[in-house]
């Protein structure tokens, strides 16, 4: 474990969202000095799209095929927060146990490859963010930076591996000691992409970042990738991008090969991409330690299940016997809430850290992650209540149970 943590760390807890806000309104009324950033999602994601190129925004905005699952999967409204009064919310404790490891809050960053079409600073960018603030990161197999400087940047600060299968397993095994190597603290293995989702921005552009060599970082640096090659991938770009289109991903993969990586590494491992509580059960069959609930941010199926729909079947289904992350469509606090009442041990943001990036590099991934976290402060204590832990099933209601509005117009 990488404990003690950093006194950054510390500084969120005890009253962080109203320390934040008194903060920001003191520096905007007294100094004339107002946010840099939009803190609603909704301006900065404006903001982001300005800022990005053409190619930047194809990859980033939208979902698969109709972007149904994409859009469906940001409203978490079914879902009522139902806060409790006068229960003394006077220290409030963000932190929380995932993985057998302590975390200074419930909220991490989810793995988003090619980071360097989002802002010049990529990767690099959001783990010194995110390092400052005290956040944990995942890191995305098709990074722009490779692993071993993600890690150098991130400090002391909590980071997972997000892997993605090489039909190759000397690549794969080295992907695995190499995270292992650099102290990354868990493997994340996305499942729900043994192929590309119909990504429609992308098809209609004909633009595939890969072939220009982009997102292929963790690849061109492997040793057991380099030694497919020729010719070293700085001489010979278009050779090494081919070679990397060969081996990257494995559609014949099944659960059984999950022992692959359970023979090649100690770290805990992460399935990330499960929404259906019989995949959840086969998960903690085959041994794995935390699930991950997500639909990939309604990038590969589009109609599917949104992830804040799966979620509560597969909490119930696998109980306690293991951890649970939830990712897509989290935008505002309250949806991280809502995921935490119905199972979530930890939340993962995307796209909002993404936006972040994409305006204003790593301040503003910082300020995303300040402002998500002081806002969650104030939605759990407001709610009645002090702790991560106490945020319980009793915290939200499904709208279905509300009971429903009379329709005055149809009496007689
Ligand atoms: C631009 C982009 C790149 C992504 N790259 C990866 C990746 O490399 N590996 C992975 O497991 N998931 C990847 N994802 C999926 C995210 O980890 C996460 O599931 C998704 O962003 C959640 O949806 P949201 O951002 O809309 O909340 C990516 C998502 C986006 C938007």
């Amino acid at each position: 474990m990488r404990w003690p943590l950093p006194t950054y760390v510390s500084d969120i807890t005890d009253q962080y969202g109203t320390r934040r806000v008194n903060e920001l309104y003191r520096r905007g009324t007294l100094d004339d000095d107002p946010p840099d950033f939009p803190a609603s999602y909704d301006e900065l994601r404006a903001a982001a799209h300005e800022a990005m190129s053409p190619e930047g925004l194809a990859y980033v905005h939208g979902g698969a095929g109709s972007d149904e699952t994409f859009e469906r999967g940001q409203d978490f409204s079914a879902w009522r927060i139902v806060p409790r009064m006068l229960r003394g919310v006077e220290s409030r404790d963000l932190s929380t146990t995932v993985l057998g490891q302590e975390f200074p809050v419930p909220i991490a960053l989810t793995p988003l490859g090619i980071q360097s079409l989002l802002h010049e600073g990529a990767e690099g960018a959001t783990a010194a963010a995110t390092a400052d603030v005290g956040v944990p990161m995942v890191l995305s197999s098709l990074s722009s930076t490779p692993m071993e400087a993600v890690a150098d940047a991130l400090g002391s600060t909590p980071r997972w591996f997000q892997f993605y299968w090489s039909s190759d397993e000397r690549i794969a095994r080295s992907f695995l000691t190499r995270a292992e190597n650099a102290g990354y603290d868990a493997i994340v293995v996305t499942v729900d992409a043994p192929i590309l989702g119909w990504r429609e921005r992308l098809i209609e552009r004909g633009y595939y970042p890969f072939l220009e060599g982009d997102g292929v970082a963790n690849y061109f640096s492997d040793p057991a990738f380099r030694d497919r090659l020729d010719a070293p991938p700085e001489e010979d770009t278009e050779a090494a991008v081919e070679e990397f289109l060969d081996i990257f991903g494995d559609a014949s993969l099944t659960w059984d090969d999950l022992s692959f990586i359970r023979e090649h590494t100690d770290l805990p491992i992460v399935v990330k991409g499960i929404l259906d509580p019989q995949d959840a059960e086969l998960a903690v069959e085959h041994g794995v330690d935390a699930i991950g609930v997500s639909t990939h941010g309604g990038r590969q199926v589009d109609g599917s299940i949104t992830a804040i729909e799966a979620l509560p079947e597969i909490a119930e289904a696998v109980g306690d016997d293991v951890d649970i992350t939830f990712d897509s469509g989290v935008r505002r606090a309250a949806d991280a809430y809502k995921a935490i009442a119905l199972g979530a041990d930890l939340v993962m943001l995307g796209r909002p850290y993404a936006y972040g990036l994409a305006a204003g590099g790593a301040d503003g991934v910082r300020t995303v992650l300040q402002n998500f976290l002081a806002e969650f402060d104030l939605t759990m204590g407001l709610s009645g209540r002090e702790a991560v832990t106490d945020i319980g099933r009793d915290a939200v209601r499904h709208e279905s149970t509300l009971v429903p509005t009379v329709d005055r117009s149809s009496r007689p």
